[in-house]
């Protein structure tokens, strides 16, 4: 199978490829980056020169070069990593997040029906439907209430992607996922963020008073489950991908304490984000019993597999720190 993946450098999207390459021989992967401060090369070190995957620099916003790279390698799927995904960043800086999130979609769904691509997955986000009180979970006919603009770029997206369906007919999918955490994630994100500081000897940041909650799921679930999507998924569906496994910042923090043998007072509660959404969760239960897609990694094997593999790679994330901007969760 020839597959385009966009923000393939990035967190998800450079775990996805090594899932793709581990998993099948006949993988032909063309990864297009724009490498942004978001993406990493260095994550694509492990199969950088594997035969199967060809790594292109450019933007999901360009349409020749979308359809001369859908045109050369024949691609049969799309599947849409590429975002700017940082709500913090999207407080400061909406425009880049439309820019990239609606009109790279945009432009991205247009190569695809122009050159009459087989199958166009979207990733996005629990985050477009908002925040629930402590009970209750996110189906996919939830209501789509976003409150950030990160949040509202990925919901504006999702509705573009929902209409060449309906409008074209092009053969599309929507899976929307819970927070995901594991390996090769910028450390500006809560987990890799606490890691590093913690690792440093800094102040571990949390929001507010830390009781905001959040469903996690470890990136190689995430990465199965949008491999069961591409091939048993039905047109024109959204699914919802989630761990089950609600957890508080503050539980978060102290289990990276834990772990790092750190005292208490290296936590330090910070002042809340604008419009911080309290508690997201999701019901995957349409993926699981249609797709018979399962989380196979349990959150504390997980979390420990995170913070060794943070301490034996800091190669990789310690020239990032350096760009990081000071902003604090998920
Ligand atoms: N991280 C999560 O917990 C999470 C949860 C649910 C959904 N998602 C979604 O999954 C996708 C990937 O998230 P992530 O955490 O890996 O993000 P990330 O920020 O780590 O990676 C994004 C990648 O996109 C690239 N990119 C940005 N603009 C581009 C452009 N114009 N053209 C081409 N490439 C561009 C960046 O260089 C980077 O490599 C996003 O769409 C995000 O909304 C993320």
């Amino acid at each position: 199978m020839n597959i385009l993946v966009t923000g393939g450098a990035g967190f998800i999207g450079s775990n996805f490829i090594r899932y793709m390459l581990d998993t099948y021989s006949d993988m032909n992967i063309v990864n297009l980056d724009l490498l942004t401060y978001a993406g990493n090369f260095n994550s694509l070190a492990d199969f950088e020169n594997n035969p199967h995957h060809h790594f292109v620099r450019g933007s999901i916003t360009n349409f020749e070069l979308i359809t001369h790279l859908l045109d050369v390698h024949n691609i049969e799927a799309i599947i849409n990593f590429a975002a700017e995904s940082h709500v913090d960043r999207s407080i400061v800086n909406p425009g880049a997040f439309v820019e990239t999130n609606v009109q790279g979609t945009l432009t991205l769904l247009e190569a695809a029906k122009e050159k009459r691509v087989d199958r166009f997955i979207h990733i996005s986000t629990d985050e477009v439907y908002g925040s629930l009180g402590k009970e209750g979970y996110f189906t996919e006919n939830s209501q789509i209430a976003p409150n950030s603009p990160y949040a509202a770029s990925k919901a504006a997206s999702d509705l573009l992607v929902r209409s060449y369906y309906k409008t074209y007919g092009l053969d599309v999918i929507i899976t929307r996922c819970s927070n995901n955490y594991g390996p090769y994630q910028f450390p500006e994100k809560l987990i890799p963020l606490l890691i590093t500081n913690g690792i440093d000897g800094e102040i571990l940041p949390v929001y507010g008073d830390g009781e905001n909650i959040r469903d996690w799921i470890h990136v190689k679930d995430h990465c199965a489950a949008i491999d069961c999507v591409l091939r048993q998924g039905k047109k024109g569906e959204v699914y919802n991908i989630g761990g089950r496994t609600e957890m508080t910042n503050n539980e978060i923090a102290h289990l990276i304490m834990d772990r790092l043998n750190l005292p208490e007072d290296r936590l330090k509660y910070v002042e809340d984000r604008p419009g911080h959404d309290y508690r997201y969760a999701i019901d995957p239960m349409k993926v699981e019993k249609e797709l018979g897609w399962r989380p196979v990694n349990t959150f504390a094997a997980g979390m420990k597999e995170t913070v060794d593999w943070y301490l034996t790679n800091e190669s990789w994330w310690r020239p990032l720190k350096e760009i990081h901007v000071g902003s604090k969760n998920d």
